[in-house]
């Protein structure tokens, strides 16, 4: 039955088959198993099925995730910052709420540029990343190496976001969207030097703390 629904024509043709009277019992209801697997279908349909029209459609698809993740890591942030050790990388991540704000405030302004409302699209490659830094950040670990471990996690998403910033510079261009463009080029080079910034940390200060244990 897996099998049969694993790909969207074929779970098109199971859902059209159940549509009959055999779908419900005499009280209206699902037989438990038919509504389980009609719930899991539409779990797999809304997770797994993503459809890109054009260069436009994905532009504003990386938009409305680059929003996702920068509001996920937002309300994360102070969360982190309260269990870190090191006074420098405490100011570190108060900087990076600052920075995150803004550049929460450039997505919405690209979005005004498309005529569009901000809208959210859930990042699920951010939920990973922060699910990573939250068991960093709940580990039983000396408090040095914990900030190493969680400088490490950071970057993590640095990096991410470094990517998807790119792509959606480039889109934007592609697309003589100059003004999303440049929006996008700000927060780019915002989380290089923020990468930067932390490996200078972790290399001078925190790594070298967390071998001395
Ligand atoms: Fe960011």
């Amino acid at each position: 039955m897996l099998a049969f629904a694993n790909t969207s024509a074929n779970r098109f043709r199971f859902k059209n088959v159940n549509c009959g009277t055999l779908a419900v019992d005499d009280a209206g209801h699902r037989p438990c198993w038919l509504a389980n697997l009609f719930r899991w279908e539409d779990t797999m349909g809304r997770q797994d099925h993503m459809e890109i029209k054009s260069l436009e459609d994905l532009l504003l698809q990386q938009l409305e995730g680059l929003y996702d993740a920068e509001a996920r890591w937002l309300d994360q942030l102070p969360s982190v910052a309260e269990c870190v050790e090191n006074e420098s990388l405490r100011s570190a991540l108060a900087e990076q709420s600052a920075e995150t704000s803004q550049q929460i405030n450039r997505l919405e302004n690209a979005f005004a540029l498309t005529g569009l409302n901000p809208r959210r699209k859930r990042c699920e490659a951010m939920k990973g990343l922060i699910r990573e830094c939250q068991q960093v950040v709940a580990a039983a670990a000396d408090p040095h190496v914990k900030d190493a471990a969680v400088i490490a996690a950071i970057q993590k998403i640095k990096h991410y976001e470094i990517a998807a910033y790119g792509a959606t510079r480039n889109f934007a261009m592609r697309c003589e969207q100059v003004g999303i463009a440049d929006l996008m080029q700000q927060s780019l080079d915002e989380e290089g030097d923020a990468d930067q910034a932390l490996t200078s940390l972790a290399e001078k200060i925190v790594n070298a703390n967390a071998a001395r244990i």
